[in-house]
């Protein structure tokens, strides 16, 4: 019996997370009359979507011709074949139906002379089946979308009197004997009272888990939480070795300039002053997708052509363009390379290195959001109550790498496509389970010995050692000697968390037990990322294998599928999705379009 009390709540839906897919979900959810809580642990809109730049992909073709076909192929072959057919097909198809109806909630979109939503380039974004030119796909409010789109859902779900739970932090799940969710427990961080959550259907939004690396783009707050919580539940966790870097992270501090500057015309410098990107990537230069610039960016650092005095980084060039261009549409970055590259972009380029944005890798589900726990015999079985959206969740639409822009727009199409998958699942009218109270009382442990963990190492000295560690042995390109180092490291560093000291003991706005219950969320999702990328002998993507240079599809086009138990990791594979949702005949994409070929630019 638990030395702690609870407060007991009851929803047919509690999503997990306040982001744009956690506050599209939600916001959907309520439009359809199901009761439905947001649990978050930061305020809604200070959630990571906020951060987004650039924009959100969807063939309007209001900047010339575009077709959701055109966006499917460039998101295939963005994936380097790894992503599920059925999936991207539903995403790119539903796009245009998204943005328009964040228009219609209110979003207040940058416009074209004659008002229509405006559109720029973005790398990796092409016409005629990657033979045309690039396409302006990616909709944009300014340089700060995401923060434009976060804010509107988050009113429409208080309109739609959907309730939030705000700083509450997600513990568990709460699992059924028979495997099935139903609910969460969760620790209210201003007032130290334990919560659980009974829900007919969780829904995790918990974005990812940058913050398990050394440099990132990512929020503090990106800790794999969702991760964390289905390894514990003994769940699965999919491709995760496929981790993005963007090639426009200002040099020290980490923080993202968007790839819309390289969209609106700007361009990367070697110390030579040349534009190298047109030797890698003839076509589409500066505008090749992300792991193609940031390997090339990496190549030039190591030739020795690298800018500064230490030759270790490269510029990004926008002083060319005119400034009232910069002030419309790219105020965000010209403040933030102000502030943290000390550069007025009307005159300098901006120091950037490739640093790790985002995780491909996530919680498998399908293509309505359902988390699945695949088996040798059914690689699609469904977790009954469990949904993953987002960054969390993955699709997988983005296969081995995802194009820019095309997370906004996978946050508002699959929270969309949960709400709609759950007004089809869960019964209003039903009674909600009893709580299986042993699922909730190993929680609730677990909880408490964190809380008085007393060994020898402090939360962010582990912490660093993990971040450290990933950041050389998953990097840009990786050898079967770093990642075998980093198997052998990390498993050590994660032997280390029961030495672990937490010196507040207090209930109420403990930092100290908070940021030691996120490094026992990262662990779980660094461990299947290195472990997943030692045994993937090819490239492909975001995975630069060097021993392995070649995709190789006969062995290797399939799912990495990651069981982390403590720190033990357990492999299995998933076949790739491979049939799409609609026949050529019926308006479908042909197939041989997407048919696997060599990935140039
Ligand atoms: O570069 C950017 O604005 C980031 C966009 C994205 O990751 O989709």
């Amino acid at each position: 019996m638990s030395a702690y009390e609870y407060v007991d709540h009851t929803y047919d839906v509690v999503v997990v997370g306040a982001g744009g897919s956690g506050l599209r979900a939600t916001l959907g959810m309520a439009e359809q009359g199901l009761k439905t809580a947001c649990v978050t642990k930061v305020f809604p809109t200070r959630s990571h979507t906020v951060a987004a730049q650039g924009g959100i992909a969807a063939s309007l073709s209001n900047m010339g011709p575009d077709h959701w076909h055109w966006h499917m192929y460039d998101t295939v072959k963005g994936g380097d074949w790894l992503g599920d057919t059925d999936a991207m097909e539903y995403l790119t198809k539903e796009a245009p139906k998204a943005v328009y109806e964040l228009e219609h909630y209110g979003v207040p979109f940058s416009r074209t002379e004659e008002g229509k939503i405006y559109q720029r380039p973005f790398g990796g974004h092409t016409t005629e089946f990657g033979e045309g030119p690039p396409v302006q796909r990616t909709c944009a409010a300014a340089d700060r979308t995401g923060h434009a789109i976060l804010h509107t859902l988050y009113g429409q779900s208080l309109k739609q009197k959907a309730e939030f739970f705000i700083e509450y932090f997600a513990l568990d799940l709460i699992m059924t004997e028979d495997g099935q969710c139903q609910g969460i427990t969760a620790w209210k961080l201003d007032d130290g009272t334990i919560h659980r959550f009974n829900a007919k259907m969780v829904v995790l939004a918990t974005g990812g888990y940058g913050r398990a690396f050394f440099s990132c783009t990512s929020a503090h707050t990106c800790t794999g939480d969702g991760g964390g919580m289905v390894a514990r539940a003994g769940l699965a966790l999919q491709d995760m070795e496929f981790v993005q870097f963007h090639p426009t992270g200002i040099y020290g501090a980490g923080c993202l300039i968007t790839e819309g500057a390289r969209g609106e015309g700007g361009y990367l410098t070697n110390a030579e002053g040349e534009r190298f990107m047109e030797r890698y990537a003839p076509t589409y230069k500066d505008l090749a997708p992300r792991d193609y610039v940031s390997r090339s960016m990496t190549m030039e650092i190591r030739e020795g052509r690298g800018v500064g005095a230490h030759k270790d980084h490269i510029f990004l060039h926008l002083d060319h363009l005119p400034a009232s261009a910069l002030h419309e549409r790219l105020p965000g970055i010209s403040e933030s390379a102000r502030i943290f590259a000390g550069v007025d972009v009307t005159k300098e380029p901006i120091p950037v290195l490739p640093t790790v944005h985002y995780n491909m890798g996530g919680i498998p589900t399908n293509y309505w959001g359902e988390v699945l726990n695949p088996t040798k015999d059914d690689p699609n079985a469904v977790v009954p109550g469990l949904m993953a959206v987002g960054e969390a969740g993955c699709a997988s639409v983005h296969g081995a790498n995802r194009l820019g822009s095309n997370s906004l727009i996978d946050l508002v199409v699959f929270g969309r496509a949960a709400a709609i998958r759950a007004g089809e699942v869960v019964d209003a009218k039903a009674s909600n389970r009893a709580l299986n109270t042993a699922s909730v009382e190993a929680s609730i442990a677990r909880f408490d010995g964190l809380r008085h963990a007393d060994g020898p190492i402090p939360t962010a000295e582990l912490r660093l050692e993990m971040q450290k560690t990933m950041q050389a042995d998953a990097a840009v390109f990786r050898t079967a000697k770093t990642m075998k180092e980093g198997v052998k490291n990390m498993d050590v560093i994660a032997g280390k968390l029961s030495d672990l000291r937490v010196t507040d003991r207090s209930m109420i706005w403990n930092s100290d037990l908070m940021e030691t219950l996120e490094l026992t969320n990262l662990m779980p999702n660094a461990l299947a990322t290195i472990n997943g990328a030692a045994v993937r002998e090819e490239s492909r993507g975001a995975h630069a294998h060097e021993d392995f240079p070649e995709r190789d599809d006969k062995k290797w086009r399939k799912h990495t599928i990651a069981r982390v138990d403590g720190k033990k990791v357990a492999l299995s594979y998933r076949p790739v999705v491979t049939d799409p949702l609609i026949k050529p005949e019926d308006g479908g994409i042909d197939l041989d379009h997407i048919a696997p070929k060599a990935r140039t630019f």
